[in-house]
């Protein structure tokens, strides 16, 4: 018997379905506001029929056709009364716990803000289930005789990431945590820093980026799962579906951007048609944004990009906008302030912005920048919402 907090969530979901079918184990799921069995009919009933957690319900319908033993627990992970009665509770009506995988997070894109936007309500709101939550099942578990207790943190505990700020400070603390506990400890707990794992399979993802493309579908995220679990000699592992070192030397040491040299990651291959679910195509009307269009064009691996397209929504990521600096600044022989291009993410408001700067435009804009900020950011967290809502999340964050 399994209890995944969290687990009507999109990983969470995964692992339970694949446990509950394929070991025939009794799941429990420890949510905040997921509805319990006897809620399901009526949920169906009141929400559309894409609504995610009506899919997640149809799926746990379907599992328990094939034999599936699922509960949903109602609980915040981080609150210790609410927690006893959940495990209480289960273990009456389950039986005796035999591993915990601690899924649960707030994941909402408008939780992960530039640092300039970080205050203590927003690093609560990260930090609440995945530290709290794990200081409270590590009190409530400490007599249990677990197989195995499996944190969900993130590669973000290793790599950073823009906007990771608050997620990456809880994603290290899960990781130091184990690694503290596990001194003093008989059961040993295991702590598993993942990069994105996704909903669909590829071809349904309808995107793709250099995180997307590192993203695992539900099988692959499950070969992972069980190639950790078998693992028993690592309680902290960093799952890294790229070079972990090439990784590193971009995000943390930050070569190739310090040095300025531009990246040129699809040489040689067939450029995709953009979304057809994008705005409107306009084609670029000047020297300044036709070069802007190649640039991104030959970077996203997209033909035809409209100068309104969103670049967030085409799948950059922050990671993508530092390599692109360095070849914009190439180029156009100018320098742009990398905040320049996370608030101007489509090629009319980025050629805009870059006449500015070679009219002299850097002083006094900052009110505009900050704006345009703003907007960058939402583009960034429209591509987050719409991960999510295609069900493949990620994040550029993870
Ligand atoms: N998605 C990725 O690609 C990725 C990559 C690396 C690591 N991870 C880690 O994997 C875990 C699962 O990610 P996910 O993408 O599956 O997230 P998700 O879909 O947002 O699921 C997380 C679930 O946690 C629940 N939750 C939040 N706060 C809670 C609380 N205080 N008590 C109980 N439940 C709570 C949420 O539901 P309620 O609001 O209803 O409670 C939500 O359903 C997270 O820890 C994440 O950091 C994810």
């Amino acid at each position: 018997m399994y209890v995944l907090t969290g687990g009507a969530g999109m990983i969470g979901w995964i692992i339970a379905e694949h446990l509950a079918i394929n070991y025939r184990a009794s799941i429990a799921i420890i949510q905040r506001s997921f509805p319990v069995r006897q809620e399901w009919d009526n949920w169906l009933a009141d929400h559309p029929e894409d609504d995610p957690g009506s899919r997640t319900i149809r799926e746990m319908i379907q599992a328990e056709k094939l034999g599936a033993n699922i509960a949903v627990y109602p609980a915040d992970v981080s609150d210790y009364g609410q927690m006893a009665d959940a495990i209480g509770a289960i273990e009456c009506e389950l039986g005796a716990i035999n591993g915990v995988i601690h899924c649960a997070a707030n994941m909402g894109a408008e939780f992960f803000n530039p640092v300039t936007r970080l205050d203590e309500a927003l690093c609560r709101t990260i930090f609440q289930p995945k530290i709290d939550g794990l200081l409270v099942l590590d009190k409530l578990l400490d007599d249990k005789d677990l197989d195995f207790c499996l944190l969900m943190s993130s590669t973000a505990a290793v790599l950073g990431g823009y906007g990771f700020a608050a997620y990456s400070a809880a994603s290290v603390f899960m990781d130091t945590y184990t690694k503290t506990r596990n001194k003093h400890r008989q059961a040993k707990w295991k702590t598993v820093d993942w990069e994105a794992w996704r909903r669909e399979a590829k071809a349904e993802a309808g995107y793709t980026s250099s995180i997307g493309d590192l993203a695992m579908s539900p099988e692959e995220g499950i070969e992972a799962l069980k190639r950790v679990l078998s693992a028993e000699r690592y309680h902290h592992i960093v799952h890294s579906p790229g070079t972990l070192d090439k990784r590193l030397a971009e995000w943390v040491q930050l070569q190739g951007i310090s040095e300025g040299k531009p990246v040129q990651p699809r040489d040689g291959q067939k450029k995709r048609q953009r979304p057809a679910a994008m705005v409107e195509y306009e084609k670029p009307s000047n020297h300044l944004e036709k070069q802007i269009a190649g640039i991104w064009e030959e970077f996203l691996g997209i033909r035809d990009i409209s100068i309104h397209d969103n670049f967030f929504e085409l799948g950059a990521t922050s990671l993508t906008l530092i390599r692109i600096k360095s070849i914009v600044e190439e180029t156009l022989s100018l320098q742009i302030p990398i905040v320049d291009l996370f608030a101007n993410p489509t090629i009319a408001a980025l050629a805009k912005r870059i006449g500015q700067i070679e009219n002299g435009g850097h002083d006094g804009q900052e009110d505009a920048r900050l704006s345009g900020l703003e907007s960058g950011r939402s583009g960034l967290t429209r591509q987050l919402q719409f991960r999510k809502s295609a069900g493949t999340d990620s994040g550029a964050y993870n």
